[in-house]
């Protein structure tokens, strides 16, 4: 079935890094109003707005003390209002990140909840004695340590799969459950366009709460028991009835840890099950050896996963991509704000920059499922270039430098986080030549990547065989060829080592997207069971490609899209 959601184009903002213009070297919704234009002209549909609610920034915002009222680092309400105004009348939509796994502890609810144990708000969250005079079990939290933290006050704990601020809310509770969905509503009511479900595959725990298999630590990953938990899709069928079937919205789902469970995380967003309409599934996080090894922590699991390879990803795209026959949608997405630059990990950063950023775009756009652009892939932002700890302000990656340190020296630990680091993706975007690459008059909360002077958005703009224009240019085709968004995929070559390959098919066309995964030149020969009798290429990364569809040399990280018709 056809739906608006299927043909957008997302552009998440991570406002805290867009643009600044009050001088507190913070990004701010006024600095988003002044830049809908620059927007609007890429072409995207939706804008995704990572958290903006007030919070004490234990985790960036994913930590809220109160759902309904914009932090004031951010702007007002007013602010808020205006933005979306502004949006709307730009013909495009804002979806908000909705936290719904946990809150902060500063949230009225919590500070309620741990004032004794026959309080009203007890209950939202999960309190547990202790158990042999220490933690109820062995799980440890995302963020390294123990997932459960003693509070004096009534002498329990509390379960916190993520920072200790971030208390788990209690999904078994029915009034918890029927207070977020009122909260959802609010925001609906204002007039946003959806939401993105932040880890909403953790909300439904093992409520047993068992000890996790370890090996020898203290502290062992408890996600088998509340990973895709036991009532998560009774709670989301139940979200959907009383919430999201009530709106024409966007509702896109975090689905976190997941790893390949293509069947479990299929259910999520197979339309017959009304829950969510697609999720990020992190099918491209997981590539990479053993990520679930035991006693992996959250970024050792992502230095395992900079060991990806293409056999792996062609795998993993192309099971998803089956599932849209089955009645599944699905997202398109190489980064976001918890992965290092897009770029820099499946392209090359240095010498191809340009060529491998262009051709890592067409993967995207000629996939099925809605595309997710993270702000600054569009002009080939990379990774950071921290030298210090002192660079970093992420929690996970303080917290996983304290703890890698004590076993590896100091460059083993720095040489790893610079590669892994979830700050990677959040240096703020890069306008200009200028001070602070225009991002903000005073000082910036995070550094400046340092190479601002020569990739920022002026540059792009004035360049028109940039990678800003190269991405116009396939949103336009996207939206001009209903193919791209509805033809059915088939993998070719599925051995091939340095070329992706695939088909989408639909209506007696054929679009053919061949990609050069590496810095050689290479030799592509279409398998001669496809047939047509006519060509055209559509687009690709280098001028002038020569050859037939049939056959033709690819230059490094060249790719090139051609129509075919039967
Ligand atoms: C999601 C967010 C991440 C956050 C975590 C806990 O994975 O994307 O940034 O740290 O949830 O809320
Ligand atoms: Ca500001």
């Amino acid at each position: 079935m056809k739906n608006w959601w299927k043909e957008a184009v997302v552009y998440q903002i991570y406002p805290r890094s867009f643009q600044d213009t009050n001088g507190d070297g913070i990004g701010d919704i006024n600095g988003i109003t002044s830049k809908l234009d620059y927007l609007k002209e890429l072409g995207v549909d939706v804008i995704w707005l990572c958290p903006i609610y007030k919070s004490l920034d234990a985790d960036n915002g994913y930590d809220i003390s109160n759902y309904t009222e914009i932090d004031k680092k951010y702007g007002t309400m007013e602010d808020f209002e205006k933005l979306l105004k502004e949006v709307h009348k730009r013909k495009m939509k804002i979806i908000m990140d909705a936290v719904l796994n946990h809150t902060s502890d500063e949230h009225p609810w919590f500070v309620e909840s741990r004032k004794s144990k026959t309080n009203k708000y007890r209950n939202f969250y999960l309190w547990k004695p202790a158990k042999n005079g220490a933690e109820p079990n062995n799980w440890r939290s995302h963020f390294g340590g123990s997932a459960w933290e003693y509070d004096g006050q009534t002498g329990e704990y509390y379960l916190h799969i993520w920072d200790k601020k971030q208390p788990d809310l209690n999904w078994d509770n029915k009034e918890m459950r029927t207070e977020i969905y009122k909260m959802l509503k609010w925001w609906l009511d204002k007039g946003i366009d959806g939401f993105r479900l932040d880890v909403i595959n953790f909300i439904s725990k093992e409520n047993s709460f068992p000890d996790a298999e370890a090996s020898g630590e203290k502290y062992a990953s408890g996600d088998k028991y509340y990973v895709n938990g036991p009532k998560v899709n009774d709670y989301l069928k139940e979200m959907n009835l009383e919430v999201f079937s009530k709106y024409d919205i966007l509702i896109v789902g975090e689905t976190a840890a997941t790893f390949k469970d293509v069947n479990v995380i299929g259910q999520y967003v197979n339309s017959k099950n009304q829950e969510l309409q697609m999720v990020f599934h992190e099918n491209n996080e997981i590539l990479g050896p053993e990520p679930r090894k035991l006693g992996a922590t959250y970024l050792e699991r992502k230095f395992n996963r900079l060991n990806w390879n293409l056999i792996d990803m062609k795998t993993n795209f192309t099971a998803w991509q089956w599932t849209l026959r089955e009645g599944c949608w699905d997202t398109v997405y190489l980064g976001n704000h918890d992965y290092p630059r897009m770029v820099s990990r499946f392209g090359d950063d240095k010498k191809y920059r340009v060529e491998s950023a262009k051709m890592l775009a067409t993967l995207l756009f000629t996939l099925g499922g809605t595309q997710y652009i993270y702000q600054g892939d569009e002009i080939g932002m990379t990774n950071a270039d921290f030298k210090s700890i002192i660079d970093y302000r992420d929690v996970a990656a303080v917290n996983m430098y304290n703890e890698y340190v004590k076993n590896h020296t100091e460059k083993e630990t720095l040489d790893l986080l610079v590669q892994v680091s979830r700050d990677n993706a959040r240096t703020p975007m890069q306008w200009d030549d200028g001070k602070n690459a225009g991002f903000t008059e005073g000082t910036p909360w995070i550094m400046i990547n340092g190479n601002y002077k020569e990739i920022n958005v002026k540059k792009s703009l004035e360049d028109k065989n940039s990678i800003f224009y190269y991405y116009q240019t396939l949103i336009q085709m996207r939206k001009t060829n209903e193919i791209f968004v509805y033809g059915d995929y088939d993998l070719l070559l599925d051995k091939d080592t340095k070329i992706y390959a695939y088909t989408r098919k639909l209506n007696g066309e054929i679009l053919l997207s061949v990609l050069n995964f590496s810095s050689e030149s290479v030799e592509f020969e279409l398998p001669s069971e496809i047939t047509y009798t006519e060509e055209t290429l559509l687009i690709g990364n280098y001028e002038g490609g020569k050859g037939s569809a049939r056959k033709f040399q690819l230059k490094p990280y060249e790719a090139r899209v051609y129509r075919l018709k039967i």
